[in-house]
């Protein structure tokens, strides 16, 4: 019985990932390794579609692969790759923009969100058929099962309807991917302003992983709470505390109501002091990892090499198919 497999992808558009993406996503991509045949790729053709500086992307790129392996995404067990290493995704791309409605990409509502916000000449064509690019990324490796949060719900429904219009126009071709809804996912919120989520656009509320780690704990001392002593969860009237609890638990496993237990009795700074430890803990040994793959260049290089021959390995068979049918 092969283990179902399993594809996901994320951007090398800042210089650290943070915590929301490592407790919302990452973490989950560590886990599934352990029964899902698993291809991770740092997808640096998506983040083209907003304007990237050349040396800062290609470090960034870099950076993120250290940060995956440093996280625990194993080479050996993990397919682990960069996007633009595997012209196959280029490739299948443009066969499935061909396949793409113009007003079904239109219906995309990530892209109305984002394009709303910049003036219609500085938003690319790339940032609109990028649905489909993303739907080429998981149908080229014939993903089972792909995490998804909220807003990637409907970019998960285009790729199956793609992948079913070009199963029935040509012949089965193409798994048809589900929606893996991850166990022990958390949303994490913003430390200045808990009531939206933690995001690389707001810098002042975030901690990321390759911050100084003392710079971390000092933000977390100074995340805004509420007015009340008492440390509790209730996300809607305690939003900061509880981000905060949240954060606790999944970097600890301990649970929130051990975590009320613990703490009860005593006030907002005990508990945010003992957090900034939690944190500056668990960081630490993942930011010498990191160091140590950055520094080792020639090993870099031969995991991402590897992983993209990989990779390729399964997309070049797939293309294939597809070219045959399609009358190439
Ligand atoms: P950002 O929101 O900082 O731009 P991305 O959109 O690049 O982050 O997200 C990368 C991954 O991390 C996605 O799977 C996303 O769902 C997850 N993620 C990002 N921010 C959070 C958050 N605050 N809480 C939980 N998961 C998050
Ligand atoms: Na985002």
């Amino acid at each position: 019985e092969p283990r179902p497999r399993v594809l996901s992808g994320i951007q090398p558009t800042a210089d650290s990932f943070h915590l929301g993406n490592y407790l919302g996503a990452l973490r989950q991509w560590v886990a599934l390794q352990d029964d899902h045949d698993a291809f991770y790729c740092v997808v640096d053709l998506h983040a083209i579609t907003v304007e990237q500086n050349p040396a800062e992307l290609r470090q960034r790129t870099r950076v993120s692969v250290a940060q995956l392996l440093a996280l625990g995404i194993d080479p050996e067990r993990s397919t682990l790759f960069v996007q633009s290493h595997v012209p196959e995704h280029a490739q299948l791309g443009w066969v499935m923009q061909c396949l793409t409605g113009f007003g079904e990409a239109g219906r995309m509502t990530q892209f109305k969100d984002k394009s709303a916000r910049q003036a219609a000449e500085h938003v690319s064509v790339g940032l609109f058929t990028y649905p489909i690019l993303q739907a080429a990324d998981i149908l080229l490796y014939q993903a089972n099962r792909v995490p998804v949060g909220e807003d990637q719900r409907q970019h998960l429904e285009l790729t199956r309807d793609l992948a079913n219009r070009f199963n029935s126009r040509y012949s089965p071709t193409f798994t048809l991917p589900e929606a893996h809804i991850v166990k022990g996912t958390a949303k994490i919120y913003d430390l200045q302003d808990p009531a939206a989520k933690m995001s690389k656009s707001v810098p002042a509320g975030m901690i990321e992983l390759l911050a100084d780690p003392k710079a971390s704990a000092k933000k977390i001392r100074s995340a805004v709470t509420d007015t009340e002593r008492e440390i509790r969860f209730d996300a809607e009237h305690k939003a900061g505390i509880s981000n905060l609890l949240t954060i606790y638990s999944s970097l600890t496993g301990k649970t929130v109501a051990e975590l009320e237990t613990q703490y009860a009795g005593q006030g907002y700074g005990d508990f945010k002091k003992d957090l900034g430890e939690v944190v500056i803990e668990w960081v630490t040994p993942i930011q010498d990892k990191v160091k140590s793959y950055l520094d080792d260049k020639a090993e870099l290089d031969k995991i991402m090499q590897r992983g993209a021959e990989r990779a390729r390995h399964v997309a070049a068979r797939t293309l294939a198919k597809v070219y045959k049918k399609i009358g190439f």
